[in-house]
């Protein structure tokens, strides 16, 4: 039997947990739970999903196999394949590219001694390039496991994935101090106190 054939079946915690995400979506509409449901059953399984787990799924939300498997391939964030302990992608797509994406890529394979699309020998990293990943304002964005790190150069990004290597946790979000998405060169408008008039 291949790694993708391991039987799997919902435990009463896991059936419980997709109960309470089902109940967020109307009477009858329980198809659209098919991406947290997979999200829920691949962060059981290490981070990815089997084709039984798939199957699960489907039965459990009384839809077609194929449309599950249809949703599960097309988004990045579900695995198909095992990854490592840590999933580093780099966006790659056009606002990451023109700030500078091919130097995080290249910061990235070196650090970590892997290529895209690969995983280190000891599974603790996994290392892709991902399509847009929705924060091209503080490009260019590097997502890892569930954070993303942005306004990256490839020193911050060497420094990140040396820290997350010895076991650190440092913080996301914008690097260069930045308030969430304001100008990179500071506040722009509403910069007077109420006492400047
Ligand atoms: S292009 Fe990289 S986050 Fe949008």
């Amino acid at each position: 039997m291949s790694a993708n054939q391991t039987p799997f079946e919902f435990t009463q915690a896991l059936r419980s947990a997709a109960d309470k995400i089902v109940a967020k979506y109307p009477e009858g509409r329980q198809a659209s739970a098919v991406l947290p449901l997979l999200d829920l059953v691949q962060r059981q399984n290490g981070g990815w999903v089997t084709t039984d787990m798939m199957s699960a799924v489907a039965e459990f939300l009384d839809m077609a196999p194929i449309r599950v498997y249809e949703v599960a391939s097309f988004y990045t964030m579900i695995n198909l394949e095992p990854v490592g302990e840590t999933v580093v992608e780099v966006c790659t797509t056009t606002p990451c590219w023109l700030r500078g994406c091919d130097g995080i890529v290249q910061a990235c394979e070196e650090t970590l001694g892997i290529g895209l699309g690969e995983t280190s020998a000891d599974g603790r990293f996994t290392l892709r390039e991902v399509e847009c990943l929705g924060a091209c304002v503080n490009a260019p964005i590097v997502k890892i496991n569930d954070d993303y790190y942005e306004d990256l150069d490839p020193d911050r990004t060497r420094a990140i994935l040396d820290s997350i290597s010895r076991g650190a946790a440092p913080p996301p979000g914008s690097q260069t101090g930045r308030k969430t998405s304001a100008p990179a060169s500071g506040p722009t408008t509403l910069s007077a106190s109420a006492g400047d008039s």
